[in-house]
């Protein structure tokens, strides 16, 4: 959700603004991605890079986020999203881990759409932490195949990403879903993400379906032996 910061500057206010317009830009967001059929969606919220920005921005988003949960949380229970918090817990405060808890049972049963929201999180913090969880369990080394391997990350529950929307105008992966992404379609816009509406999701969705996956793989028509 790459853009906030800007948004603001170019209204001379402050980037926390920003984030605040960024939220209400998410919950509208979730709906319109429910609505075209999407059943997953993920959003990157905190890096584990993030802490390195100014003292006030981070402690912002922490309250921001806070307020968020607090503020949308009984509407997005009802709009039949299933929340989930995904990310290093280790540095979140006690208040923002019991907001998550609670975020997370209130909207267990619900199945429109799943959200993540990663928070603290990293691509290689995740194959970090799952190698060492899987170790801690004894798996041994022969065993540790690519499909144990992702049981063990913070996505296990969902499949892995066919789109990857990257707004704000840079074309980087920044650390995001590093494993999980190897064989998605990337997407970059210009678009600040505070700007993010049906219109660029539509765009976005529309410059999916023109894609050709073949993950690997060569065209279907050019399998065919001859006289098939
Ligand atoms: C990147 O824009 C955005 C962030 C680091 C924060 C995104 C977080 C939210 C919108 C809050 C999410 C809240 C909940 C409840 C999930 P930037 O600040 O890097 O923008 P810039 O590139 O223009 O500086």
């Amino acid at each position: 959700m790459d853009g906030n910061g800007r948004w603001a500057q170019q209204r001379y206010m402050p980037r926390f603004f920003g984030h605040k317009a960024g939220v209400d830009a998410l919950v509208k967001a979730v709906n319109l991605f429910a609505d075209r059929g999407v059943e997953y969606l993920s959003v990157f919220a905190f890096s584990s890079e993030n802490w390195k920005r100014p003292y006030d921005e981070v402690s912002g988003l922490m309250g921001l986020v806070l307020v968020a949960v607090s503020k949308y949380i009984t509407k997005m229970a009802a709009d039949g999203i299933r929340i989930r918090i995904v990310g290093d817990r280790s540095r979140v405060s006690d208040r923002l881990l019991a907001a998550w808890d609670e975020a997370e049972r209130l909207t267990a049963d619900n199945r429109r759409l799943h959200l993540t929201v990663a928070f603290n999180y990293g691509g290689r913090w995740d194959v970090t932490q799952a190698c060492q969880k899987a170790m801690a369990d004894g798996v041994k080394a022969a065993d540790l195949t690519e499909e144990v391997l992702a049981q063990y990350m913070a996505f296990h529950f969902a499949p892995d990403p066919d789109l990857f929307i990257r707004t704000g105008g840079e074309m980087r992966i920044s650390n995001y879903m590093l494993w999980q992404s190897a064989y998605t379609e990337l997407y970059f816009t210009e678009c600040l993400w505070p700007d993010f509406d049906a219109v660029q999701i539509d765009r976005a969705l529309a410059a999916f379906a023109g894609r050709d996956r073949r993950f690997g793989s060569i065209p279907a028509a050019q399998t065919l032996s001859a006289g098939d």
